[in-house]
């Protein structure tokens, strides 16, 4: 870097929200992950820059503004503050915050849309198809799921409009050679394999205009038109980097970003509708887009109700900020799909944050505070034993993978690599044993084992700190630190030897008191409490979703169920389960493995040439190591279960209705 020359800002950057929903734990899950990176960037001395923001236009926010019985703005106004006000519990460090109806934008947006259009990639038709509100996406007949938004499962409306139209189609190669020179444009690999798939099968150009309703930023010089929602929306990410005040960017703008933080449901619109709108205005492109996966609650897709139970205010009442943070970001691999439980989160809480972590600060200081006054002291900067040379390496190695996995964006490994450094330092106190040194001397050694402890938990917080900041500070005060304790080089925050050799230590509470079982089974209890409340929040929308008669499902609904006749082919035992079978099914055309829990019931022999019926669009599911791509029906009687059959010669394959 030359002197004068400010370094361009490492710029992270969250999906801005749509304001007709409350915020919920996908969109705190995104926004995490993006502080969390965007706070090791800062860590590791960088300038970073974090942008998160709210989307307010479009027929979506029209319609919910309408049924809230107010104006789309102060809806949007009031709902905006929302998100602002759970990041601020949240934690989240972002820089700026950007409302797509801010001046600042629409003008941008509406300059972007001027060199689209002198790049002669715009034009005007007629569009006629369908339109899913909720996702505000156009969609082909045959697109559809049953009729249904493919992606939402909601019914879709039939448009039929004047329209600009974007030339997407263009772009398919440029695009294809995009993902190819820049490996690492999309991330993780498997999503990028997925678009790269969906640009080969081609593009259709893309309507960027709507008439048919009136919130939105106007088509520059043809006011009958707003911009569709969706160019509107992906240009923040720029807007907010000060593009549109002239032509351009400005000249400290932060543009590139370096990464856009997203969930896989919005992967289309950012690796391939804005990277192709940016070419076509000749502006540089973002560096990645990261699309992470979807969270189930307690094993079910999220709804309503569910939702009530993992209500990110409420979680953070619960079991406080840092260790909500801390679950979904170790919970599962960033980039993939997982499962929240309540149980998970309790036994994280109990084994990683209090056990771990938590105790090893509190035996550390509390040995401290009985040995030595609380005082740290600590002559020699040089490892000083075999037993403090291999500790020391230990957390080296730590480090090293710490800052390797934060790098590429593994937030789940980085965390686990302290978990590693946690484990080897009280591995290592359990080793030296400063209660039997305390007792016995020699009195060096005991400072020595007290320094080196407590000096791994300088570093732990340090790894920690992008994730749970509020514990990294905390642990950091416990120690004696002072307050700009992390602005000391990134080199020296992960070595060891990086803590003062004399230091005034305060212990403190525990940081994550364990969660016993009353408290767990009252948590349950709370949980339950707050899915029956989701169910009648009085909104009518549950009485909605029900077609208005509890438990009644529409024809439609039962169709969604794909039931076959198969012939069981195979059937054996899985090792170490009382329970299931695992049991091979020929459909006709073709064969599956379903993993059937009727072990009890049937002897494997027994099964085999049988007719049954299974399942056959039930996503699949590992059981004991085996994926089970089905599921067989059977009912209970008086001695036990009873499969499903087929009366007369039906063929295997054949439809059940
Ligand atoms: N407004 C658009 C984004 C425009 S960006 C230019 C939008 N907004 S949204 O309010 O629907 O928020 C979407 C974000 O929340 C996405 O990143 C999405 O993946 C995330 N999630 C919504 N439900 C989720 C889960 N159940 N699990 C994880 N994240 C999910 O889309």
């Amino acid at each position: 870097m030359r002197v004068g020359m400010t370094e361009k800002p490492f710029y992270v950057t969250t999906p801005i929200y749509y304001v007709n929903d409350k915020p919920h734990l996908g969109h705190a899950y995104t926004t995490v992950a993006a502080d969390a990176k965007a706070r090791f960037h800062r860590l590791r001395g960088e300038a970073a820059r974090m942008l998160t923001g709210t989307d307010e236009h479009g027929q979506k926010l029209e319609q919910a503004a309408r049924e809230a019985g107010m104006d789309p703005l102060p809806f949007a106004d009031q709902n905006s503050q929302h998100f602002r006000d759970l990041w601020e519990k949240l934690n989240i460090r972002y820089d700026d915050y950007i409302r797509t109806t801010e001046e600042r934008h629409k003008s941008g947006v509406q300059t972007l849309w001027r060199l689209v259009q002198a790049a002669g990639d715009i034009y005007k038709d007629e569009y006629e198809g369908k339109y899913c509100v909720s996702c505000e996406n156009f969609l082909t007949d045959l697109q559809l799921a049953d009729g249904k938004c493919p992606d939402c499962g909601k019914p879709v409306e039939a448009v039929r409009e004047e329209s600009y139209f974007f030339r997407l189609s263009k772009f398919q190669k440029p695009l294809l050679e995009h993902y190819a020179r820049n490996p690492d444009f999309i991330q993780p690999d498997t999503r990028r394999n997925e678009i790269v798939r969906f640009v080969e099968g081609g593009l259709r150009d893309l309507s960027v205009s709507r008439t048919s309703f009136e919130w939105g930023i106007p088509v520059p010089d043809d006011p009958a038109h707003v911009i569709y929602v969706w160019f509107d929306a992906l240009s923040n990410y720029a807007t907010a980097a000060g593009f549109g005040k002239g032509n351009g960017f400005p000249a400290d703008t932060p543009w590139p970003a370096d990464q856009h933080f997203i969930g896989k449901d919005i992967l289309r619109f950012h690796a391939v509708y804005w990277p192709a709108f940016l070419m076509s205005a000749g502006l540089p492109l973002p560096r990645q887009v990261f699309s992470h996966g979807w969270w189930t609650i307690e094993g079910q897709k999220m709804s309503k109700s569910l939702g009530n139970a993992v209500d990110p205010h409420w979680l953070i009442e619960e079991y406080g900020v840092d260790a909500f943070r801390y679950f979904i970001m170790r919970e599962i691999p960033f980039g993939a799909d997982g499962d929240f439980s309540h149980g998970q989160l309790i036994d994280r809480i109990n084994s990683d944050l209090a056990n771990d972590l938590g105790n090893l600060l509190h035996r550390t200081l509390n040995m401290v505070k009985r040995y030595r006054k609380g005082r740290i002291s600590h002559a020699s900067d040089a490892a000083d034993l075999p037993a403090e040379k291999e500790f020391a390496a230990a957390v080296a190695a730590s480090a090293a993978s710490y800052e390797k996995q934060m790098e590429s964006t593994n937030l789940q490994a980085g965390l686990r690599s302290a978990w590693e450094a946690i484990s080897a330092a009280n591995r290592y106190i359990d080793a030296s044993a400063p209660w039997a040194l305390a007792k016995e001397g020699p009195e060096a050694r005991l400072d020595t084992v007290l320094y080196h402890a407590a000096a791994a938990m300088r570093v732990v917080a340090a790894m920690i700190s992008p994730v749970m900041p509020g514990t990294a500070e905390n642990i950091a005060a416990q120690l004696g630190l002072a307050g700009d304790w992390t602005g000391a080089p990134f080199a020296e925050l992960m070595d060891l030897y990086g803590l003062p050799g004399e230091l005034e230590t305060k212990l403190g509470e525990p940081l994550f008191p364990r969660i016993e079982e009353d408290a767990r089974a009252k948590l349950e209890e709370k949980v339950a409490a707050r899915i029956a409340e989701g169910d009648e929040d009085g909104s009518g929308k549950k009485a909605e979703e029900d077609n208005g008669r509890a438990g009644l499902i529409t024809f439609e609904d039962f169709q969604q169920v794909e039931l076959r006749v198969a012939r069981i082919e195979a059937a054996e035992r899985i090792p170490k389960s009382k329970n299931l079978l695992k049991v091979e099914v020929s459909l006709g055309a073709e064969r599956r493995t379903v993993v059937a829990g009727i072990a009890k019931h049937y002897a494997p022999e027994e099964l085999i040439g049988r007719t049954v019926v299974v399942v056959a669009n039930l996503e699949p599911a590992k059981l004991m190591g085996v994926e089970s791509q089905g599921m067989l029906l059977a009912a209970e009687g008086a001695d036990g279960l009873k499969l499903v059959g087929v009366e007369g010669d039906v063929p295997p394959g054949a439809k059940v209705r």
